[in-house]
């Protein structure tokens, strides 16, 4: 049996040695590594490594690693960065037993930290034939394999995912990339015999997106303006903490449209107004109406989703419809083609914690088994 110092001068090197060292050279030829995780990209679902060319490639990562589904590369630390603290060992025979805490910059800049357990057993010959490497496995699973998201919980982004107005950080420029990014995953939603007919208009030019922001507001003193009726929508109690909060949440926003650093306008092929050239003109049922927004919107809710996972956020507004023309005249959509869906300010949010989305409960919007009332369900 090795002796502890010997142990705890492997481990040392292990741990602490230079970086050109090979770990592998530490350990036995049929050494085994345990790692709870079942999560490394390159094996998914393996929590048993065996043999030193297995534990080289996958566990010590040697080999690149391939695309999570979503497309994204797996992120990893620079071993150049790493620190350990709290460090405590405990030898127990041809056992040792040590606890750390690790820092490390991730290679594409992220801090990453970690609380990391090792067991190492040790053969005759003083080299480690099994390790059990017990770590936090969410932490290390987010950071490193599955990317800069701000929420990975899918119950979590369902839930909180608002519209975003005083929050949306308009000093911060939002890469054309992670647009693309989240438009990739949108682009999976559902639609009308699978032949997307829709498009994704993205302004950052300024002069455009200055444009846009005055036809919105335009828009929205047609809107104040508009003659009541005895509709819900023209009697909405509006007095009320949070509908006032609404109220200056939505000012603030229009006053700040032209300052976000993208707006999106998304389009569907085929008017359901009347207005339309072609076939469309004609087609302006709620069948053909259901099947021109129901092959958008899912994407675009999508699309919204998939913000909010990665830290920007939107809001949902139609009042540029008022002025769908002027809006069509802007970004030169061929107006009787192409119907819009509205304008979707976006940006990164400033902070990513957002509180539950405050909705009636499901409960009081179900009925069983055909419509009834309230009373009578
Ligand atoms: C069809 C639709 C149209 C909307 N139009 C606007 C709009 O023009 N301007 C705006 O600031 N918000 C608009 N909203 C956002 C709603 O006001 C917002 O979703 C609602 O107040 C609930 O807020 P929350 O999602 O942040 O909880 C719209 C939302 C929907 C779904």
């Amino acid at each position: 049996m090795p002796t502890r110092d010997a142990m705890l001068a492997v481990v040392d090197q292990f741990f602490d040695g230079p970086a050109d060292l090979d770990r592998l050279s530490l350990m036995s030829d049929d050494v085994e590594w345990w790692n709870g995780i079942g999560k490394f990209p390159a094996a998914p679902g393996q929590t048993v490594f065996r043999g030193k060319d297995e534990i080289g490639r996958i566990v010590l990562g040697r080999a690149p690693s391939p695309r999570q589904p979503n497309g994204r590369h797996v992120d990893r630390y620079d071993l150049s960065t790493r620190s350990f603290a709290d460090v405590r060992t405990i030898v127990d025979g041809d056992h040792l037993f040590r606890q750390h805490t690790y820092r490390a910059t991730t290679m594409r800049g992220r801090p990453y930290e970690n609380v990391y357990g090792f067991l190492f057993r040790f053969d005759a010959a003083g080299l480690i034939d099994r390790i059990w490497e017990h770590w936090g496995t969410l932490e290390a699973y987010e950071t490193l394999f599955q990317g800069p998201l701000v929420v990975h919980d899918p119950d979590l982004i369902l839930q909180t995912t608002p519209s975003v107005r005083k929050r949306l950080d308009l000093d911060r420029p939002v890469p054309r990339e992670v647009l693309q990014e989240c438009l990739e995953l949108a682009v999976h939603a559902p639609n009308g015999s699978n032949q997307q007919p829709y498009r994704f208009l993205f302004v950052d030019d300024a002069e455009r997106r200055a444009a846009l922001a005055d036809i919105y507001r335009s828009a929205m003193a047609d809107f104040i303006d508009r003659p009541r009726t005895d509709a819900a929508e023209d009697n909405i109690d509006r007095s009320d903490e949070a509908s006032k909060r609404v109220t200056e949440s939505v000012m603030h926003l229009a006053a700040h449209m032209h300052e976000v650093p993208v707006l999106c306008v998304p389009i569907v092929a085929g008017r359901t107004d009347g207005l339309g050239a072609g076939a469309h003109a004609e087609r302006t049922n709620t069948f053909w109406q259901a099947g021109r927004w129901g092959s958008v919107v899912p994407a675009l809710w999508s699309f919204m989703l998939a913000l909010r996972s990665r830290g920007l956020g939107s809001a949902w507004t139609t009042l540029t419809l008022l002025r769908e023309r002027e809006v069509a005249d802007v970004l030169g959509i061929p107006y009787d083609q192409w119907m819009q869906v509205g304008l979707f300010p976006v940006a990164y949010t400033i902070g990513t914690d957002f509180r539950i989305t405050p909705r009636r409960p499901a409960a009081e919007l179900i009925r069983w088994n055909g419509f009834r009332t309230a009373d009578e369900a």
